[in-house]
């Protein structure tokens, strides 16, 4: 296909004097994370230094797209994932096709898998790493399932453990230790759809179970190493990834998050859901950052919560965390972790905003040191808006595409080489064209 759909091809002289213009000598990434309460559209270059500069930022409600992080209503989806691409390419100036996509749901396993193949001394092949990588992913595959991620962990040589790269090295046999993740195919199978049927294209390899991609944006290599889990409560999940000796040990999805908590509170206030989440926000910023009394006066609205209802909101969402928490910390223990985790827990998503998060968090996940992530150090650009926690995620699906994509990349609309979209797909993506062309002429 050529850089325009047929339709489209007398734009074509209008475009290519503006893709002079737009074009960045560095490599263009872009990502959505589709969560349970909003769907989050993100593009950025990668710089030197593991840094990402932010040039896209697109957000759209979730509404009742997704629940517990998998889709149930794939019109409202694809309406949702449109609008946070369509803000992205505003901002960035320049379309968006391919993505790297995050999600968190479905049935989510991972297990720990040990290949050996014999070697009989000869030296270890790119194709011998390839044959056990396969071997462990169809150990794990299950017939409704698919495989999401095959993660090599380290080899052993005969009785030499630990090898980060066993490729040139001899031996009579190879053994290597793997985490796989799979998922229900169903939702993967209703994620690839709506994705494709919003005009984007996805590739094998770019769906990210998104405890991978918080971790990626936030853990650093001696975090993995000292031992870390990194746990991203959101809306309708509450995800965790944890490290230890440098890889990946466990993932899970637990289905609770910060609509439980808008949910116990339209219980106790007798609101609507929309209400409480409505006075949940308001309540909990109102403690984070008490409003100046004297530029307040004669000012605070009926509808502005008092101080009271602040801390009774805050009550029952700590009640709610307590509980989340409390499933974390036990699954940590059942997983007999507790001890090997140096770097301790590593807390990010959108409830993690709320006041007092650390010491409340503390309390409950002792003797675990408690953080709070931050993107920070690895962004430029849009940072003010990217840096909440809320988008850690969505930042750490970059880096994946950075690694999938190498420097073949975002090559504006003409998509993955040898892949030709089909015909359905383009009407989705040539009125997104069409609406980005039309912003930028
Ligand atoms: N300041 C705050 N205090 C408490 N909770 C907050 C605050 N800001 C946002 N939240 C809650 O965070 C949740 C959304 O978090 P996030 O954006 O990480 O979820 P998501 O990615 O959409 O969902 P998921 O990852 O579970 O699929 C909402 O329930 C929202 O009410
Ligand atoms: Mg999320």
């Amino acid at each position: 296909m050529g850089l325009f759909p047929p339709q489209l091809s007398e734009t074509g002289v209008i475009w290519q004097a503006k893709k002079e213009r737009l074009v960045s000598s560095n490599p263009l990434y872009a990502a959505l994370d589709l969560g349970s309460t909003k769907i989050v559209a993100v593009v950025g270059h990668a710089l030197e230094d593991n840094l990402f500069e932010i040039v896209g930022f697109g957000v759209a409600p979730t509404g009742t797209a997704l629940r517990n992080g998998t889709i149930i209503g794939v019109p409202q989806a694809v309406a949702a994932i449109n609008r946070a691409v369509d803000q992205a390419q505003r901002v960035a100036g320049r379309p968006v096709r391919n993505v790297v996509v995050g999600f968190a749901g479905g049935e989510v396993v991972g297990l720990d898998q040990r290949v050996t193949i014999a070697l009989r001394d000869r030296e270890v092949q790119p194709s011998d790493i390839e044959k056990v990588l396969q071997e462990a992913r169809s150990m794990v595959n299950r017939p409704s399932s698919e495989i999401l991620h095959v993660i090599p962990k380290t080899y052993t040589i005969d009785d030499l453990p630990n090898i980060p790269d066993p490729v040139g090295m001899v031996g009579a046999r190879l053994e290597a230790h793997v985490h796989v993740i799979r998922g229900s195919e169903m939702v993967i199978a209703n994620l690839k759809r709506t994705v494709e049927r919003s005009g984007l294209l996805l590739r094998d390899g770019d769906l990210i179970l998104q405890p991978l991609g918080a971790a990626r944006a936030l853990l650093t290599e001696d975090d993995k190493e000292l031992g870390v889990a990194v746990v991203d409560i959101g809306g309708g999940t509450t995800n965790m990834a944890v490290y230890v000796n440098g890889s990946i040990a466990a993932i899970r999805v637990f289905p609770f998050g910060g609509i439980n908590m808008t949910k116990d509170l339209a219980i106790v206030l007798q609101v609507s859901q929309e209400e409480a989440e409505r006075i949940k926000i308001e309540a909990l910023t109102k403690l984070v950052s008490p409003p100046d009394p004297e530029k307040e006066a004669g000012t605070e609205s009926s509808r502005s919560p008092s101080v009271e209802q602040s801390s009774r909101v805050m009550e029952v969402v700590e009640a709610r965390l307590a509980e989340i928490l409390g499933i974390v910390a036990r699954d940590i223990r059942e997983m007999k972790l507790e001890n090997r985790l140096q770097r301790g827990v590593v807390l990010t998503g959108g409830v993690v905003s709320m006041p007092q998060i650390i010491p409340f968090a503390q309390k409950i996940l002792n003797p675990l040191h408690v953080t709070v992530g931050t993107v920070r150090p690895r962004i430029q650009g849009l940072v003010e808006r990217a840096v909440s926690p809320e988008f850690s995620g969505a930042i750490g699906l970059l880096y994946y595409a950075r690694d999938s994509w190498g420097e073949e990349v975002q090559e504006e609309t003409e998509g993955v080489p040898g892949k030709p979209p089909e015909a359905k797909k383009e009407t989705a993506a040539s009125s997104r064209l069409w609406n980005w062309i039309r912003e930028i002429i």
